[in-house]
């Protein structure tokens, strides 16, 4: 059988080597290999893969340990000669990804005294990787604190790459490498003049999300004038190692997976990725992030990754393999509110971080972008004879919102007023602007936009009143921008998981640019304020740490299960969260399983447990076969969907629940095994069932007794459409079940659609 391998092999390398003589264009693609085929002859996969491949083509990584593979450079015709080749799984064309901040530790119920900080010490011991821009390792929140004399964790295995630009690690940056062999096969050479080609973060991402997960404290940090105190990463003696994948043109493929398979290979126990795709999520086997989190997960390694920031519409999420954490955004009880004052004495509340030392506190004429040459104030678009010396509003859209306060700088303009319209709805979010600007609604937007087409002479004024903190308006709220369900590939599996903090978050920032990563902006701080779901993965990834610290023992779904089935719902008023796009109530598509709540994640009760084979069944499930599981399990040899037995995608034993009712009187039915990992071997739950008029739930047995000899029981829950005819207003229900005994409440949500005729309900 080897004999015929090589011979394959030999003959494609000479046809791989005389094609690439021609002068076809080359890109980058990354090859999954099954591990088992190797030819004797060779000693390593990697000289396999050169073989493979030959002079000139260039090998730029080979993967080992979350995948199995290489990526490299290849014109269209090797790749087609490869696709014969015998031991190639599949062949993926490397693309770019997007990037999609100190209350948050209070806001979530941290404290020193209780719960999860001392019940996991701070999470010590425990290595989370951030996968992102870099970091600026002189900052405070990276500052030593003593973990220098600590000895390192005995499962460490990483480096620190060293330069003139990146001088030493330290007890709390533990590990750094940059990877950007595909960037640069792609884009180019990187710039060394605008960004660091070390694990240096010249862009703030990075610093920013690696300070959320780990960061120590630093006493007296803030904006400004804005959000002073204590800053504290959530894993706060957690160590930090670091791989650089973003650099100024977006994050590739083919160094996201080096990054991955290298993190694992070092020994971390969380991989922080706050990136992912821009559109709808790719087919899991055609997504390397999926693919890469995969091999994380068999090696026991937590993924927690950003959910995207392309909401409000549905379908939106990605990241949304069932083996990723897949993290919402949503609001903290801290604003930063300011006034508009309008000429005719109307006032309107907004947002700002202005924090320059102008001000606009007596009334300025006031105009439309619109009626001066770009409503989304581009830059050099702004008819500065319109524009100088007042006051500009400005439509939300279209270009980043601190741009547009630029642009009115730029233009002459005293101040602006950033008036979000129907797709931003009522979600605001402080930036810093370079001139006195404030954000609001689309409802004062509407009013204010009015108020100008109206006057004669309108005018305004803006008030700033620093940093407030309180129930008023209520907290949390699900962002508009924080992308949502269902999910786009797997519709009987709920996505997004769970929200946490991700708008105006404080966090630490790089030392390299300003804070609103504008040329012209030449301030410089160590703490900076910004939004995303790239804030909430890491507030994510840094409570997965405490919780691997805590159980050691749990493997990625049992810490993920933890998290989800613990989250609340309601708001700090009492009232269902509410969703900023549209004011109404939020719903599992939007906020997946609820709010992250780290300190009853401790004691969760019951767990659902997930093994890799049960990943692989619900890969069957779905359709896919033995050779598309094969990029997962990186061996073509060790898959055979007709021993798995998962009826189908909804049966995987996932912490929440999607059904999707194929005609009006559908019955579900979906098995669930749970584990009981409270203090009480013999404890009994009971179940309680919510859900619409539209949908009978019925769940066997409705009790559990668990014993010493059964720790995990399983139990039947079984949904019957009774829906009469489909109308419009049956678009989406939801209801939940909740496993109780007495001392533990274990909620997992239920989101029903019928068919494939869910449309946004916006
Ligand atoms: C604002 O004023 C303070 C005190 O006068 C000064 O130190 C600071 O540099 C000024 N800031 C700007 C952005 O001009
Ligand atoms: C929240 O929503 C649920 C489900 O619709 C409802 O049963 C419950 O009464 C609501 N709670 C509050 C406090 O409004
Ligand atoms: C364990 O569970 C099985 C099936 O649910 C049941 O038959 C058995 O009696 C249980 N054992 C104990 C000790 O409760």
């Amino acid at each position: 059988m080897n004999t015929f391998l090589n011979t394959i092999f030999i003959l494609s390398t000479i046809i791989i080597s005389s094609s690439s003589s021609s002068t076809e264009q080359q890109e980058t693609f990354i090859i999954h290999v099954s591990k088992s085929q190797k030819p004797s002859t060779f000693s390593t996969h990697h000289d396999w893969y050169t073989s493979i491949l030959s002079h000139p083509t260039k090998i730029l990584y080979t993967y080992t340990h979350a995948s199995h593979g290489f990526s490299a450079r290849l014109t269209a015709s090797q790749v087609d000669t490869l696709r014969d080749t015998p031991g190639i799984i599949s062949i993926l064309l490397d693309r770019p990804r997007q990037l999609h901040t100190t209350r948050t530790p209070h806001f979530l119920g941290l404290a020193d005294t209780f719960g999860l900080w001392p019940n996991s010490n701070y999470a010590d011991d425990i290595i989370i990787g951030v996968l992102d821009t870099g970091i600026w390792p002189e900052h405070k929140s990276f500052k030593d604190d003593g973990l220098e004399s600590v000895a390192l964790p005995s499962k460490w295995k990483g480096v620190c790459e060293t330069g003139p630009d990146f001088e030493a690690c330290n007890g709390k940056i533990i590990g750094a490498r940059a990877f950007y062999k595909g960037y640069e096969a792609s884009t180019g050479l990187i710039d060394e003049t605008k960004e660091s080609k070390s694990p240096r973060d010249t862009e703030g991402h990075g610093t920013h999300t690696a300070s959320t997960a780990a960061g120590s404290t630093v006493k007296n940090a803030g904006f400004y004038q804005y959000a002073d105190g204590e800053a504290r990463g959530m894993a706060t003696k957690a160590r930090i190692a670091v791989y650089k994948i973003c650099w100024g043109a977006g994050c590739f493929d083919s160094d996201i997976l080096a990054a991955m398979d290298q993190a694992v290979a070092d020994g971390v126990d969380v991989i922080s990725l706050s990136v992912g795709t821009s559109g709808y999520a790719p087919q899991y086997d055609d997504d390397s992030i999926a693919i890469g989190a995969f091999g994380a997960m068999q090696k026991g390694v937590v993924v927690s990754c950003s959910a995207g920031n392309s909401g409000p519409g549905p379908y939106t999420a990605t990241n949304i393999a069932p083996w990723i954490a897949t993290i919402g955004a949503s609001t903290l009880d801290r604003e930063f509110p300011a006034d508009v004052v309008l000429g005719d004495g109307r006032v309107f509340g907004g947002v700002s971080l202005y924090s320059g030392n102008d001000t606009i506190d007596h009334l300025f004429p006031l105009v439309y972008a619109a009626d001066c040459g770009s409503r989304y104030c581009y830059t050099g678009k702004l008819d500065e004879s319109k524009v100088a010396g007042k006051i500009v509003v400005c439509d939300r859209g279209g270009n980043a919102r601190v741009e547009k306060g630029s642009a009115v700088k730029i233009s002459g303009g005293v101040g602006m007023i950033l008036a979000n319209t129907e797709e931003s709805g009522e979600e605001l979010i402080a930036d810093s602007h370079l001139v006195p600007a404030l954000e609001v609604g689309q409802i004062a937007g509407d009013k204010i936009r009015n108020y100008v087409k109206s006057q004669q002479s309108p005018t305004a004024k803006i008030i700033f009143r620093g940093t407030v903190i309180g129930a008023s308006p209520s907290a949390p709220r699900v962002a508009a921008f924080s992308s949502r369900g269902p999910n786009y590939r797997t519709p009987e599996i709920l996505k997004p998981d769970i929200i946490a903090p991700g708008v105006n978050i404080l966090a630490g920032w790089t030392g390299f640019t300003s804070p609103t990563d504008l040329v012209i902006d030449p301030r410089r701080v160590e703490f900076n304020i910004i939004s995303g779901t790239s804030m909430s993965c890491p507030h994510v990834s840094g409570l997965a740490g405490l919780l691997r610290k805590a159980y050691p023992k749990w493997n990625p779904a049992a810490i993920k299960s933890a998290l989800m089935t613990t989250t609340y719902n309601l708001d700090n008023t009492g009232k269902n969260i509410t969703d900023l796009a549209t004011g109404a109530k939020s719903t599992p598509f939007i906020h997946g399983a609820g709010h992250v709540d780290p300190n009853r994640a401790l004691d969760p009760g019951l767990v659902y447990d997930i093994e890799v084979s049960d990943y692989i069944a619900f890969l069957c499930s779905i359709g896919y076969n033995a050779r598309r599981i094969s990029v997962f399990t990186k061996d073509q040899a060790s898959v055979d969907c007709k021993t798995t037995s998962l009826k189908r995608p909804g049966d995987l034993n996932y912490p929440s629940f999607a059904v999707v009712f194929q005609s009006n009187g559908d019955v579900v039915s979906y098995k669930r095994v749970v584990k009981n990992v409270g203090s009480s071997v013999n404890a009994v739950y009971e179940a309680t069932l919510k859900g619409p008029s539209s949908v009978e739930i019925d769940v066997l047995p409705k009790k559990l007794v668990f014993s010493a000899e059964n720790q995990s029981l399983s139990y039947v829950i079984m949904f019957t459409s009774k829906v009469a005819g489909i109308t419009d207003s049956v678009l989406a229900e939801f209801g939940s079940i909740e496993w109780s005994d007495g001392v533990h409440v274990v909620r997992s949500p239920i989101a029903f659609t019928w068919g494939h005729i869910y449309v946004s309900s916006m």
